[in-house]
């Protein structure tokens, strides 16, 4: 007879203490190398205190550089000092316009209420009056903030309304992983959004390795890792991009091959088999960070390579295109999606920089007929880089 799958499972070796602990939504209970970060965030804070209105900060940097786990970390401290409901965490990825924002704002006074399908006007009215009525200092942290759609419209709003709160105010922390994102904001929204800035630094290599060692040491049974599995992984995520999320998720998996292999011992091998589990992650976390135009440059190549395949069943290596061919493709893609066209300068500007990220490799084709030409391949599979990019540019549910 077969044995319950769960039997035998139970029975296995595992390599782990607490799992939750390697994940990217832990919170650790210390925050490592970002202790200037935490202060100069406490002390735009500080006037709630006084029950006095901060201002608004907007804190950028890329991915897994520690942002959102530091502002969660700064207003927990802050709320054990304050013992009363200021603050409204809302990532914008699942929050996407004003409207959503603000719902979400409210429910987070009123947690056993439900306002989907009341008016913008009542949602927004209906939060101006809790907080006068509370005298609260509200809080709002909009994470991922680039994703809100009519931003503009949100900031002039609430910039209006505070001008009107006499006990009470709002206030706002903007995260962005888009290093170019405040430059397209109105220039309205962005002298009010970004009163205060902050960067986030990537990490370095040993770094990286201390904020690992932090999660081994709760989340997996001692000796479970080589210290060459450990500078293995720092060194990856590292050149990747300086990234704690990346060192971490390739952590995890290595820990899941130990386990599945039985040894619950992780090494260079595990680590390098990790590596390949997870590139369409890192591949994700690089193109999300990248400014819209530069993804629209980036799908015109994917899709371009795409329809090369259907016509001409070419194999991957032939799979070459020439820049100019990309520039037309890019024209086309960004007029459907009814974006602004950039310069054959910027769109080569764009060419190098996905380079640098070792997203495309291009090389200058031999003496033609028309001269030397840019010749442009794809690093990763076309499929996946359209699937991702018609998600974050929101074409797909
Ligand atoms: N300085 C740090 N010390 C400990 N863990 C960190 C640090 N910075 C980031 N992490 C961890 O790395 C992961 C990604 O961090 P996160 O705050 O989500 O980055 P970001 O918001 O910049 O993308 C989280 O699991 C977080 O706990
Ligand atoms: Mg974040």
């Amino acid at each position: 007879m077969q044995q319950n799958i769960f039997i035998e499972l139970q029975k296995a070796k595992t390599i782990f203490v607490d799992r939750n602990v390697l994940m990217p939504s832990y919170l650790p209970e210390t925050l490592l190398f970002r202790d200037n970060e935490i202060r100069e965030i406490a002390e735009t804070l500080k006037p709630i205190m006084q029950n006095q209105k901060t201002g608004n900060l907007f804190i950028y940097g890329k991915t897994g550089t520690g942002k959102t786990s530091t502002v969660k970390h700064t207003l927990k401290e802050l709320k054990e000092v304050i013992k009363k409901e200021f603050d409204v965490y809302i990532n914008c990825r699942n929050y996407n316009s004003k409207y959503k924002v603000l719902t979400k704002t409210l429910k987070e006074f009123y947690p056993e209420k439900d306002f989907t399908g009341f008016s913008a006007t009542f949602v927004f009215e209906k939060i101006l009056k809790t907080i006068e009525e509370k005298k609260i200092q509200a809080v709002i942290v909009l994470d991922e903030i680039d994703k809100i759609k009519d931003l503009d419209e949100l900031i002039y709003s609430l910039v209006r309304a505070n001008e009107e709160l006499k006990n009470s105010s709002i206030n706002l922390i903007g995260i962005s992983n888009k290093l170019t994102f405040k430059e397209k904001l109105d220039p309205r929204t962005k002298s009010s959004l970004l009163e205060k800035e902050m960067v986030f630094k990537p990490y370095n290599a040993i770094e990286l390795k201390e904020i690992l060692r932090q999660r081994i040491s709760k989340g997996l049974k001692e000796n479970s890792i080589s210290e060459p599995a450990l500078s293995l992984i720092s060194a990856i995520a590292a050149k990747e991009s300086g990234d704690a999320r990346t060192a971490l998720m390739l952590l995890l998996r290595a820990a899941e091959i130990a386990e599945k292999e039985n040894n619950c011992f992780i090494e260079e091998a595990q680590v390098m088999k990790a590596r390949e589990k997870i590139e369409e992650e890192i591949i994700f976390n690089m193109i999300s960070s990248l400014p819209e135009q530069q993804q629209i440059v980036l799908l015109a190549i994917a899709m371009l390579t795409e329809k090369k395949r259907g016509l001409q069943k070419l194999n991957e290596e032939e799979r070459v295109l020439s820049s100019g061919e990309v520039y037309d493709e890019y024209k086309e893609t960004a007029r459907k999606l009814n974006c602004q066209t950039v310069s054959m300068r910027w769109f080569r500007e764009y060419l190098n920089e996905l380079e640098l990220y070792g997203i495309i490799t291009s090389t200058i084709s031999g003496k033609g007929m028309r001269g030397q030409t840019r010749l442009i391949k794809l690093g990763f599979k076309s499929a996946k880089i359209i699937k991702i990019i018609e998600k974050e540019l929101g074409l797909t549910k």
